[in-house]
């Protein structure tokens, strides 16, 4: 398995450009299901989770074409010839589990595998099985998958979602475009990733208002058509990448960073001694001269502070004057990144959700190793300020999420390399 090796390095400074975000991606790319017509993405991130969603969506007889390098992604779902998404995939990547609620708006019926618990946390579908059975839907669990029918097609309803979960929010949304009358999402999920799904749904027809709301109500059509939409910037690889001059020292201009996608994470920065400009451009991120300096941080949905983000957040606080409480609210299990940020001379206690983080003046390189995404790349942020090589195993977690990670980095003046297994 590859690895890259960081090499502390002092300030950075330069550009970074920021992609298409990874989770919107995965939502916008099932909604091709919806429609006989093609669906064009462009600004679409070149990521081993798309290529996954393409294998899923071309096993289901949908045809899915990368164009430009993988930045376009033409699709056609004109003949749909399963209906089962199968474990193998499903397993791989829990976004899969977002065709079930297309699937089952345009074909009537949906089988879909039940991801099974993965390194966060349980994760289970119990918010998106009760308000497809709201639309109308009879689901079955029989054999680890969902058999999900409507034999009379789906009828609109009101949903209330007890806690405002993401995907639950994008599988009864996308189902509700095809369903008869009106639906109303209550507690729905406001991400800027639904708001992007909303506003692709609507070029193809779709009858929705008050995306980006806790309230969605959404007036079934009877057919929906192709269009051409560009998916929203990456937040979280914005704010991963805002972390590298604030943990390093310098001055990074984000490309296509808006302020309106991070704003609950930069007043955090602030608080922390980081200064965030809006620029024509993006934003310019550049740390304020002394220690970085301790913050308290509670996750939630947004618009609070993103779980994506933590990992990356703890990285720094590792390396601030006093004590930072850091809480999970979104994830049971996502303070992975702390053992291996200790063995890198960071001083961290976890209890439950809660990890208290008590700065150090100086990280040290070491080898570590990660089990999710967000883990991985905080250790890369933690290595660039850290004395010596930092040696980080897994890599193909990255490769989920972060295009041209070295590239990126290394285009600000970081040390950094991908050491291929021969
Ligand atoms: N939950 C339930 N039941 C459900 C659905 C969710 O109990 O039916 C719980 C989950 O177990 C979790 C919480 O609700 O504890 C939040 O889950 P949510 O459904 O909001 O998350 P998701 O849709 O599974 C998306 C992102 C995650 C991101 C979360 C929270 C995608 C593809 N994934 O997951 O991204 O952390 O929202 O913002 O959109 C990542 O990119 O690294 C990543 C994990």
């Amino acid at each position: 398995m590859d690895q890259i090796i960081v090499t502390g390095n002092g300030e950075l400074s330069g550009e970074i450009p920021i992609a298409g975000a990874k989770n919107a991606c995965l939502a916008l790319m099932p909604a091709t299901l919806l429609s006989e017509e093609p669906l064009t993405l462009t600004n679409a991130p070149r990521l081993s989770d798309i290529q996954t969603m393409t294998q899923l969506l071309q096993s289901l007889g949908a045809e899915v074409t990368s164009l430009q390098g993988g930045q376009v992604l033409a699709m056609s779902s004109h003949d749909l010839t399963n209906h089962v998404a199968e474990y193998d995939i499903v397993r791989k990547m829990r976004a899969s589990n977002l065709v079930l609620g297309p699937m089952l708006a345009r074909l009537g019926h949906a089988v879909v595998s039940l991801p099974g618990g993965c390194a966060i946390g349980a994760r289970p579908m119990d918010l998106h099985i009760r308000g497809l059975e709201a639309l109308g839907a009879e689901i079955e669990l029989r054999d680890g998958y969902l058999h999900a029918k409507a034999p009379q097609g789906l009828r609109g309803a009101t949903v209330e979602f007890s806690f405002a979960s993401v995907g639950a929010t994008e599988n009864v949304l996308m189902a509700a475009t095809l369903a008869r009358g009106t639906t109303v999402l209550k507690n729905a999920a406001r991400e800027p990733e639904i708001v992007d799904l909303a506003t692709c749904l609507r070029k193809m027809g779709a009858q929705i208002e008050g995306e980006g709301t806790s309230e969605i109500t959404i007036e079934g059509v009877d057919r929906l058509s192709g269009a051409t939409h560009p998916v929203v910037a990456d937040r979280i690889e914005l704010g991963t990448y805002m972390l590298a001059p604030a943990i390093a020292g310098g001055e990074v201009e984000c490309l296509g960073g808006r302020l309106d996608l991070v704003g609950a994470f930069v007043e955090k920065l602030d608080a922390a001694g980081i200064d965030v400009e809006e620029t024509e451009r993006g934003l310019k991120v550049a740390r304020r001269n002394g220690r970085i300096r301790a913050v308290d941080v509670t996750t939630e949905p947004f618009p609070g502070f993103p779980t994506d983000l933590q990992a990356q957040m703890m990285a720094l606080l590792c390396t601030a004057e006093g004590t930072s409480v850091l809480e999970e609210k979104i994830f049971e299990n996502r303070f992975m990144h702390a053992p291996e940020l200790m063995r890198m001379g960071a001083r961290i206690d976890v209890h439950g959700g809660t990890a208290t983080v008590t700065g150090v003046e100086q990280l040290r390189g070491a080898p570590v190793m990660a089990t999710d995404l967000r883990a991985s790349v905080s250790l890369i942020l933690a290595g660039l300020a850290a004395e010596g090589e930092t040696v980080l195993s897994r890599v193909y977690h990255l490769d989920r999420g972060y295009e041209h990670l070295v590239r990126k980095l290394e285009g600000v003046g970081a040390k950094i390399e991908r050491i291929k297994d021969q």
